[in-house]
């Protein structure tokens, strides 16, 4: 056989696309030519294309050889194709039988002495071979785990050039990889642990419960930190769907193990506040996911929130409004999901004890404004519930008192969300959080009675009509939390106590 084809596949976005590798071998002058990839790519492939199989004790064909990558608009990056491509070669060439490529996909990278080594998006890669019905996956044992959760698509881990061409030609057999067996994990952290701060973790509650976003205030060594790591532990459980989009970010930015190949527990990520606009977004010269995206599902956690470069505040406004990320680069334009809830913790001021009853604040009432502006405007925007945290005394730290489990909160958030999903049944929308202004009004309707005390408090407090929907979403998810088909006053009371910034600081965009 002098003509090859093997299918592989490349990422775009968080997809895997079709690539069909083409080898054509021809009697003439030895000539070596890969089409279809960027120019920079090409070198580098052909020199360990040429090594690893030279280096196996596999001829390399002294003919005529052209390689092409299809289609060739697709933009391919990375060194997946070697596998694919050493394999065509060596099927071109009569080293192996072809029968078995047509129903089975490839990817891999080469070492110069023919390990194969890992890849990045080994799930999407997996899902992508089951759209295009081929029964068979070969790619790099280490990322193996990770693409057998994909049913329907027998996954065969691979280590050594030489062992791909034996099982290609049936001289010998390789265990299918069974998926991992997955179990939550009971979180390390629980709310029980945290004394005290009832009002906080109510607060925490009514987010979980309706996906809205946080910011905690409050003095240094108050527990926000404490308490926004344990936020993950009373989210609902991920849906099997949820798992796999986010375990498909992870698998691209290449975070997975063998261990653990897929992910059931919500993602905490929590970049430091030198993350670059990259880091948070995503980007890069071979585009990867960023913090966002890393989160999706989950909860990003920005500590220290006014200490965040302003730009990259700024960029967070796509995410936080539409749940993905558009990263331009030069030749595509590439969108990742990004669905998360954001949890912010600050200080109150610069020196972060203007709050404290304890000790004394030493910043000048300017230096207090330009911090807190630091985070006023679109931003301060889309969090629904600022949380104040105060030191707790040492008493209630001592104190023996139980506290409630995750578990327990979780229950109820669990009933609130239910509420919600039957609320919003053939809607693209999931939780309170998300709805857009224009059906907040239908949707959280209030009485005449909560109607007058939203009015006073809009205008006691100066707030803006922003504030006045994010409070009635907010007031939404109290009455789903108390099992209320109506909002009551009560909750709408308690939701304007959570536009505590506003009162401070103008929100106006
Ligand atoms: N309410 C609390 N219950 C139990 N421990 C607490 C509480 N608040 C603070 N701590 C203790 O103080 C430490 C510092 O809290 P941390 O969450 O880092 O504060 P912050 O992030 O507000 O600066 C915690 O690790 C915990 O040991
Ligand atoms: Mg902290
Ligand atoms: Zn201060």
């Amino acid at each position: 056989m002098a003509l090859a084809r093997i299918n592989s596949g490349v990422l775009a976005g968080i997809e895997a696309h079709a690539v069909e590798v083409e080898i054509d071998l021809s009697s003439g002058l030895p000539f070596f030519s890969i089409v279809g990839l960027p120019d920079l790519a090409v070198k580098e492939s052909k020199d360990r294309l040429r090594s690893a199989i030279k280096n196996t004790g596999f001829g390399f064909p002294v003919k005529k050889i052209i390689v092409s990558l299809a289609p060739a608009d697709l933009k391919k990056e990375g060194s997946a194709f070697d596998l694919p491509m050493a394999i065509g070669l060596l099927a071109a060439d009569g080293v192996i039988e072809g029968d078995r490529l047509l129903d089975t996909l490839i990817v891999g990278e080469l070492a110069l002495d023919g390990r194969v080594k890992g890849i990045r998006g080994a799930l999407s890669l997996a899902i992508l071979a089951k759209k295009q019905k081929i029964s068979h996956l070969l790619l790099p044992s280490e990322n193996a785990k990770e693409a057998a959760v994909v049913e329907g698509v027998s996954v065969y881990g691979v280590e050594t050039l030489p062992q791909v061409v034996e099982f290609l030609n049936g001289k010998q057999t390789l265990p299918k990889t069974s998926p991992a067996v997955m179990v939550e994990e009971a979180s390390q952290d629980d709310f029980s642990e945290v004394r005290g701060q009832a009002h906080a973790k109510r607060a925490l509650e009514i987010a979980a419960a309706g996906g809205h976003n946080v910011l905690m205030i409050g003095p240094p060594g108050s527990g926000k930190t404490m308490l926004a790591k344990r936020f993950p532990s009373i989210l609902p459980p991920m849906r099997f769907e949820e798992s796999l989009e986010t375990t498909q970010i992870h698998s691209i930015c290449g975070l997975l193990t063998p261990d653990q190949p897929f992910l059931i527990s919500r993602p905490f990520r929590s970049p430091h506040h030198t993350v670059s606009d990259a880091g948070l977004i995503g980007g890069g010269q071979i585009p990867r996911p960023g913090e966002v995206s890393l989160a999706h599902n989950g909860v990003l956690f920005l500590d220290e929130l006014p200490e965040f470069h302003r730009s990259v505040l700024e960029v967070l406004r796509q995410p936080l409004e539409e749940g993905k990320v558009t990263v331009a680069r030069a030749s595509a334009v590439l969108t990742y999901p990004a669905q998360f809830v954001l949890v912010a913790a600050m200080n109150p001021c610069p020196c972060g004890y203007r709050t404290d009853p304890k000790r004394n604040c030493v910043c000048t009432e300017t230096a207090v404004s330009r911090y807190r502006a630091r985070i006023s405007g679109p931003l301060l925007d889309r969090i629904d519930l600022h949380i104040e945290v105060p030191t707790i005394a040492f008493r209630e730290i001592a104190s023996t008192h139980t506290q409630e489990t995750s578990e327990m909160i979780r229950k109820r958030v669990l009933l609130a969300r239910e509420r919600q999903a039957a609320r919003f049944a053939g809607e693209p929308i999931r939780s309170n959080a998300q709805l857009r202004p224009r059906q907040i009004s239908k949707r959280c309707k209030i009485n005449s009675e909560s109607e007058a005390l939203l009015e006073s408090a809009l205008t006691r407090l100066g707030l803006s009509t922003r504030a006045y929907h994010r409070i009635l979403k907010v007031a939404r998810t109290i009455a789903d939390l108390a099992q209320e088909d109506d909002i009551r006053t009560a909750d709408v009371a308690e939701a304007i106590q959570y536009r505590s910034l506003d009162r401070k600081v103008s929100t106006h965009a």
